[in-house]
């Protein structure tokens, strides 16, 4: 699959250049419209620094658009020489609306895993979702609340922005810094958006098996509606998300449940968590999104 984002792909303005990767101990939230340069901007900044630092980690929050792991899901990507691992939280959704509980949840377990694996430097890439009417202002600023960035980078479009600076500007704990919104950055279509999220989502379920359990030995979290289509996830100890399923067939009496699913075995899972109601569909662009 086309990297997204490839670094080598970026026209780099000097103000990038100017981020310094020594005063940057903790989180480095990225906050911007949609299609503002973020996702670029996180790229270039771990290639760029994780050359300084002995432990980098990103987080892609996104759950519409994200570039490290599948749609309805938030990635943690924790960097330690030329080598990378992977951790998956499972939101349910592909837009904060609605689930902005559960991303904060994600963005609490994914920073605490990157704190326990020793990364010193964690840039959290997001949505851009700002608009104070659709919540975008109690959302930025309860992620603000929770890891207390060292750093905030703006990349403002205009004035969008501007309610959040307006809370944020005189904390003494949180530095700010304001770019403009990248000017090469591209707007993406619909038709784009939804072919990114249809292409990951089904390269993930062509290793799929089907794979048969017992619903009363385990934990089965939003478990509404015994409906085949739902999306699940199977759930560690941790809270990270081992694999991705879609019920195929649920017995009578919800007994046991089939899903199709890469995950081998259910070793180490302990709930399995359901999305939202057509989520799948949303995911593929059959729905109209919320
Ligand atoms: N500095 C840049 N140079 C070249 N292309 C860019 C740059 N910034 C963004 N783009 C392009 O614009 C589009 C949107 O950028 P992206 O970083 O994904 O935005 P966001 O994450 O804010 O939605 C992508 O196709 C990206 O490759
Ligand atoms: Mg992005």
């Amino acid at each position: 699959m086309a990297q997204a984002n490839a670094v080598s792909n970026l026209i780099v303005p000097p103000e990038w250049e100017s981020l310094a990767a020594q005063d940057m101990r903790g989180a480095v939230l990225l906050i911007g419209g949609t299609d503002s340069g973020k996702t670029s901007l996180a790229s270039y900044l771990v290639q760029q620094w994780s050359g300084r630092l002995r432990t980098i980690a990103l987080m892609d929050c996104d759950v519409g658009q994200g570039v490290l792991g599948l749609p309805a899901t938030m990635t943690l990507r924790v960097f330690t020489g030329s080598t990378y691992t992977d951790y998956c939280f499972f939101v349910g959704a592909i837009s904060p609306r609605g689930h902005m509980l559960r991303i904060l949840v994600g963005v609490h377990t994914l920073y605490k895993k990157a704190l326990s694996l020793g990364a010193e430097t964690v840039i959290v890439d997001s949505t851009g979702l700002v608009d104070p009417g659709q919540g975008g202002l109690a959302l930025k600023s309860a992620k603000i609340d929770l890891l207390m960035p060292c750093h905030v980078i703006t990349l403002a479009r205009g004035a969008e922005l501007n309610p959040i600076l307006t809370s944020w500007r005189n904390h003494p704990l949180v530095r700010i810094t304001t770019l403009r919104a990248s000017p090469h950055a591209r707007m993406r279509s619909r038709a784009e958006r939804v072919a990114w999220r249809r292409e990951r989502w089904e390269a993930y379920f062509r290793q799929a098996v089907p794979l048969t359990f017992p619903l009363q030995s385990i934990a089965a979290i939003n478990w509404l509606l015994p409906t085949a289509q739902r999306i699940c996830a199977f759930v560690d100890a941790e809270g990270l998300c081992r694999g991705i399923g879609r019920i195929t067939y649920v017995a009578r009496g919800s007994s046991t449940i089939t899903a199709e699913t890469p995950l081998r075995s259910l070793e180490g899972v302990v709930a399995i968590r359901f999305g939202a109601p057509r989520l799948e569909e949303r995911i593929l662009g059959n729905v109209e999104p919320k």
